[in-house]
């Protein structure tokens, strides 16, 4: 997707922030995934869409990244479209952890992870994906992230492979569950996940998938329904209350935007029926959000009084 040119007051305030923030020199690079390592921390770039499919950015949009945890709310989207909110909810739950993307997360007695968000319920959300195999499950997953972007999207295989080599982790997570009843499926379809977290996109990308999510469902650009009304508020409530990890209290009192980000230093925001927005920068902070995206928003939402409270 080519962002069409604008110049107005949303164009004049990102070029605004994109230029003031790009000095902001806080973070790191994620390393954990070896291949993400090689990203320049000079990458900025903010783009918005309008419920009119209108796009404003600035700095670079058009340049590839891979979701990471960006992919989950889309992929949580699928599964409550495909099997419904009580279904869905039998496996994970929408409850804050207060920990680490990484954590442990067994319910006490269910064995149920915290929420969708992070790595434990996101596993579980893969795995919940109708499909007869791991093949045809990540299909489904390519594609109804694609209607979501509005063109096919594909993976950075160099990022799959890294990732796939030091997700030791991940498997542990996923064997966990299997052990306690909580996992549906093979714990080795968390090879799925990492594929998933592999695909590539662009800010631009994540901007029009943002706003698809703020639409109801439905892609501003191509005017598809990509999920029902209902599961675009259901997943935009999860990223409010879980899209930003243990700092997510903090992000709701602040912002006050649902979103959601990634250790490839994307993040997403959406304000309902208004517009949704991506930002692009890989330095993170302690807590694994991107230092350059979090300030953005922080500062979009003070000045136009975007906070939805
Ligand atoms: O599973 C992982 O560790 C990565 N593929 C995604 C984690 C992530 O993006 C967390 N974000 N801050």
């Amino acid at each position: 997707m080519t962002p069409v040119p604008a110049t107005d007051v949303v164009t004049d305030a990102l070029v605004e922030l994109q230029r003031r923030l790009a000095t902001l020199d806080e973070g790191e690079v994620a390393s954990y995934i070896p291949q993400l390592a090689t990203a320049d921390p000079a990458t900025f770039g903010i783009a918005l869409t309008s419920m009119g499919g209108n796009h404003y950015w600035s700095g670079g949009v058009d340049m590839p990244f891979t979701l990471q945890s960006v992919s989950k709310p889309f992929v949580y989207a699928l599964v409550l479209a495909e099997l419904g909110l009580d279904e869905v909810t039998r496996w994970v739950g929408a409850e804050p952890s207060g920990e680490a993307y990484n954590a442990i997360s067994l319910e006490p007695g269910t064995g149920r992870p915290a929420n969708a968000m992070i790595n434990a319920g996101a596993i579980v959300t893969t795995a919940l994906v109708p499909g007869a195999d791991e093949e045809e499950r990540f299909e489904r997953i390519l594609d109804c992230l694609g209607r979501f972007a509005g063109r096919r999207l594909d993976v950075d295989e160099r990022v799959h492979a890294s990732e796939s080599e030091t997700g030791d982790r991940n498997r542990a997570l996923s064997y966990l569950m299997r052990g306690a009843g909580s996992l549906p499926g093979d714990p080795r379809g968390v090879e799925t996940y990492f594929r998933q977290c592999s695909v590539r996109v662009t800010t631009a990308d994540l901007s029009l998938m943002a706003a698809t999510l703020a639409n109801g469902g439905v892609n501003p650009s191509t005017g598809e329904t990509v999920v029902p009304e209902p599961v675009a508020v259901q997943v935009l409530a999860v990223m409010a209350s879980c899209g930003m990890y243990n700092a997510s209290g903090d992000w709701l009192l602040r912002v006050g935007l649902p979103a959601k980000s990634g250790v490839s230093g994307g993040l997403i925001a959406a304000s309902p029926a208004r517009f949704g927005m991506a930002v692009h920068s890989p330095p993170l902070d302690a807590l694994g959000n991107p230092v350059r995206g979090v300030a953005v928003l922080r500062e979009l939402s003070a000045r136009f009084g975007l906070h939805l409270m």
